[in-house]
């Protein structure tokens, strides 16, 4: 049996003293959960949130980092220094850092080889636009995305990488994939590491959803045979209603 991951992006929200005040009440609501919990932050609030979350079971990640260790990249940073603070996990190719900051499937690719050098468990994002749902690319985009991300890595790299999948149409819009949708889609990356790596990879890799979930489809979307939990944008941000995702099997 897989476990199941839930995620939440917080992107560009929260200021560190909001960071304390979710923190006075998230930990207690999801001490019990069976899920693995995760808080993605913006970089200024990670140092904060690590100390909050010290001792409960809430894993701390961030949202993006560059590929190379060190040197003239203005206003990066780097996975030696996500990995000096003790961060356990980053987003990859979220679709927002593909649209607007030049993201590709070749730097996507770097960055997941990065993370491996130093340790941190990367969360892989693919997913295709409306246009391309409606133009039957769906499938085909979304295994090269997958294909090309993890180029290089071994079997035992492959099997660690979280995959969420996230149809760019239902991020932020309220417009969530039905779950046969989702799982399919999700199936489809799945089938496609089975090709690649084989049974054993397939069958462990972390498959998510991402894209409007929230409290009250929560439990339809992660019930799926295919779907190992999910990445959570705007309902992660609010302690109570992320809780209640995360403990959507109760
Ligand atoms: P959303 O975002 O839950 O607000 O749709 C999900 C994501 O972009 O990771």
């Amino acid at each position: 049996m897989r476990r199941k991951v839930i995620a939440g992006n917080w992107k560009m929200n929260k200021t560190p003293i909001e960071v304390v005040s979710f923190m006075e009440t998230f930990p207690e609501l999801v001490k019990d959960a069976e899920a693995e919990v995760i808080l993605c932050a913006p970089y200024i609030d990670v140092m904060v949130l690590m100390k909050l979350a010290d001792d409960t079971n809430i894993k701390v990640g961030v949202q993006n980092m560059h590929y190379e260790e060190s040197g003239a990249y203005t206003g990066e940073v780097s996975p030696k220094m996500l990995r000096d603070i003790g961060v356990d996990y980053v987003i990859i190719g979220h679709s927002e850092r593909r649209a607007y900051y030049n993201e590709t499937d070749e730097s996507v690719n770097k960055k997941l080889k990065a993370a491996f050098n130093y340790n941190l468990k990367p969360i892989l994002c693919v997913g295709e636009t409306l246009e391309q749902r409606e133009e039957g690319i769906t499938k085909d985009l979304i295994t090269t995305q997958t294909r090309l991300a993890l180029k290089g890595l071994s079997n035992e790299q492959v099997k660690k990488v979280i995959i969420a999948y996230e149809p760019i149409w239902a991020i932020g819009t309220g417009k969530t994939a039905t779950s046969l949708e989702a799982n399919e889609a999700i199936k489809w990356i799945r089938d496609e590491i089975r090709a690649i790596y084989g049974d054993e990879v397939a069958d462990e890799v972390i498959l998510q959803y991402g894209g409007s979930v929230k409290s009250s489809n929560a439990k339809e979307l992660f019930e799926m045979s295919d779907i190992d939990g999910g990445l959570v944008g705007g309902a992660s941000l609010d302690p109570t209603e992320f809780s209640k995702i995360v403990n959507y099997n109760k």
